[in-house]
């Protein structure tokens, strides 16, 4: 597969954490800007603590180094150079979480962070570069009513964001959990998702999809475990944004060859390739894209029809069948 072929796809990113795209070099960076210590000699050190053995493995890895990102210019930065990366992979709109409690629980006020984002999102479309959506995400390890307090500080910044999702530690966590999170955030409008059946049960994807009332399901890997729910999935039309290099590195599946988006595919679910944590899984939205297409014998129509897929699932229409 030719990359040029797969970078010249018009695409959406639907899946990318913005500090899981913190190269190791810019975290070094901005721990020198900012006078933090990293627990890292160096950035070879780090990289090679980037073998992991599931999610809370990574996610110990990924709440240190956030630490680094402290004021304005450090989110903006972050966000640019991920916008430039996904400008080179063929990205025209990239819809982004962010951990807000993970950054408001290290004193970072949340405007700092949402205007530093927006700001880069700006400068983007304005050169011609992906538009940029922002989600925040409730951290799931945090519990269900810091959830909810979470949701209330979004309103002040209410103009500059698109939706609201969850992720984190999964299996213990059920999203029915977080009911009233998901109700409040649906009263300010914003479009919810949720990270469900990564590593936790197809009961955790169903629960966000009939109590949480989820738009789209971030990961659903585990879905194919339940023919009842994939068939629901794909008679919903509702969205799943896979991301399979990543599900390699945290041991979801053991292969890519044996990722389960070639059949939920074939079963008529709306699947999309997206790169989750490029910084540490070591591949952006293209790579994810070039790696399923070499592992699962996907042709150029394939793919053709993922990338049509992720602009389909964007967030710039009216409401789907569960946004009120
Ligand atoms: N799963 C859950 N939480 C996350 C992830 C993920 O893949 N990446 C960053 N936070
Ligand atoms: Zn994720």
């Amino acid at each position: 597969m030719d990359r040029t072929f797969v970078a010249g796809l018009p695409k959406a990113e639907l899946h990318l954490h913005i500090e899981g795209s913190l190269e190791p070099e810019l975290a070094f960076e901005l721990a020198a800007r900012n006078g933090v210590d990293l627990p890292y000699a160096d950035v070879a050190a780090l990289r090679r603590a980037f073998s992991f053995r599931d999610l809370q493995s990574f996610l110990d890895v990924y709440y240190t180094c956030m630490t680094v990102l402290r004021t304005a210019e450090d989110f903006h930065d972050l966000a640019e150079a991920y916008l430039a990366r996904a400008r080179a992979d063929g990205v025209v709109r990239a819809e982004v979480f962010f951990d807000p409690q993970e950054h408001t629980s290290r004193g970072i006020p949340l405007a700092d962070v949402v205007t530093g984002l927006s700001r880069a999102g700006e400068e983007s479309a304005e050169t011609g570069g992906p538009h940029l959506a922002l989600i925040a995400c409730a951290v799931r390890h945090r519990g269900p009513e810091e959830a909810v307090e979470m949701v209330h500080s979004l309103e002040p910044h209410r103009e500059q964001l698109t939706g609201f999702g969850m992720d984190s530690t999964e299996v213990g966590l059920p999203p029915r959990l977080f009911a009233a999170a998901f109700e409040a955030a649906r009263g300010l409008g914003l479009r919810c998702v949720a990270h469900a059946g990564e590593e936790g049960p197809p009961e955790y994807v169903w629960e966000a999809i009939d109590v949480l009332g989820v738009e789209r399901i971030d990961h659903g890997a585990r879905a194919i475990e339940d023919a009842a729910l994939v068939r629901r999935l794909a008679a919903d039309g509702t969205p799943l944004t896979m991301c399979p290099v990543s599900n390699v590195r945290l041991r979801v599946v053991p292969e890519l060859a044996a990722h389960p988006l070639p059949r939920l595919l074939d079963a008529g679910v709306r699947v999309t390739v997206n790169s989750d944590d490029p910084a540490y899984f070591g591949g952006y939205v293209a790579d994810n894209y070039l790696a399923l297409a070499e592992a699962c014998g996907l042709s150029e129509a394939d793919l053709a029809g993922l990338a049509q897929s992720s602009l389909d699932a964007c967030f710039t229409g009216a409401g789907g069948p569960h946004h009120r």
